[in-house]
């Protein structure tokens, strides 16, 4: 099946830049647009919801006149994640705004619903979904998401376990629309790496942690560029979902990495409490989310930056030869 017309859209690189909790906010969603790739955020990290409606207005705006000054250079459509959660209280008020706004494409995560994906699609717009096993793939698709995303081991934030070659093989067995893998891609190569093992398009956040337009803590950037899969810490404790975080900040919260207590699942609130500034934030404000990909991070940078450097990366996996078995062969066309 073709991709939707949205992701058929000239990108500087098959990438769609992950929502990241506090993180991203419009100065991210802007820099991953205009550097050809699709950029998106957490609708919940605009606080007050009221807040909401002007990132909207904003992405939008910027986005336009930068194409407008820029013809010759893509300008990627943006995503919003909503968290289709019960506890979230904002869910619908937000929902709204992305249908007034017509936002192109939106990303639910921790639950598949019905009427959720009938108001993204009653103006054109296209729900892709989050997943971390085949299971949930089918009960998203069920309930009527374009596409998928492919959560697999390794990945920041909330993480499933499954290996990628796994979690794709088994989606691919039944659904051929629009894929999009995630989990430890912070580099070009894994970019195309992600495509061969079957999927349209890398999902990638904790790259962009380090970078300059990140809403993140100066330490926070310095523990990206310094870390490796080694520190990346998988646990239940701070959200009441699995999820992957830096060994460094869970230190320097004073608990033990090694020894942190399992949580209890239905602690699990995505509620706002408008009147209080960020009062579920503390989770990702003091213990840092990170994937196991921060490896292959090793300086701050701009996101345009980050994006040129991933693009060279990809190109030189495209042209670099491989052993298929009796010869050597590059994925690159023959130059003409
Ligand atoms: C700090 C942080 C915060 C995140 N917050 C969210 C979120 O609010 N909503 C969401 O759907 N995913 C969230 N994620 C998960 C990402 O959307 C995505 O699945 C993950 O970053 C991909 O793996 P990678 O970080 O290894 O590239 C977060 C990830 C990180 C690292």
């Amino acid at each position: 099946m073709a991709l939707p017309e949205i992701l058929r859209r000239p990108l500087s690189l098959p990438v769609v830049a992950s929502p990241m909790f506090i993180v991203s906010g419009p100065e991210m969603v802007v820099a991953q647009c205009t550097s050809g790739i699709v950029g998106s955020f957490p609708a919940l990290n605009a606080r007050p919801a009221s807040l909401l409606t002007d990132w909207l207005s904003q992405i939008t705006e910027q986005n336009a006149s930068f194409a407008a000054a820029n013809p010759d250079r893509p300008v990627a459509p943006f995503a919003v994640n909503q968290i289709v959660h019960r506890s979230n209280d904002r869910l619908e008020h937000d929902l709204q705004l992305c249908v007034d706004h017509q936002v192109p494409i939106v990303i639910t995560s921790l639950g598949a619903r019905e009427d959720v994906n009938e108001a993204v699609h009653s103006y054109g717009g296209i729900v892709l979904h989050d997943v971390i096993n085949d299971r949930f793939a089918h009960k998203a698709i069920e309930k009527g998401a374009d596409g998928l995303i492919a959560v697999a081991a390794g990945a920041g934030g909330h993480a499933g376990t499954q290996s990628p070659f796994a979690l794709v093989r088994e989606i691919r067995r039944w659904f051929d629309g629009p894929v999009l893998l995630s989990g430890a891609i912070a580099h070009g190569r894994s970019v195309l790496a992600a495509q061969v093992a079957g999927a349209d398009l890398a999902y990638v956040g904790s790259a962009f942690l380090s970078t300059h337009e990140a809403n993140a803590a100066e330490e926070y950037k310095d523990m990206i560029v310094s870390s490796s899969a080694a520190d990346i810490v998988y646990s239940n404790l701070f959200t009441g979902v699995h999820g992957n975080y830096l060994r460094g900040s869970i230190v320097a919260a004073g608990l033990d990495p090694d020894a942190l207590p399992e949580s209890d699942p239905t602690a699990m609130d995505f509620g706002t409490g408008d009147d209080d500034d960020q009062p579920k934030a503390k989770a990702w404000r003091d213990i840092w989310g990170s994937g196991q990909g921060v490896g292959a991070i090793d300086q701050r940078r701009s996101v345009a930056e980050l994006v040129t450097q991933l693009r060279a990366e990809y190109d030189e996996a495209l042209a670099a030869p491989i052993w298929d078995g009796h010869r050597e062969l590059s994925l690159a066309p023959a130059p003409a």
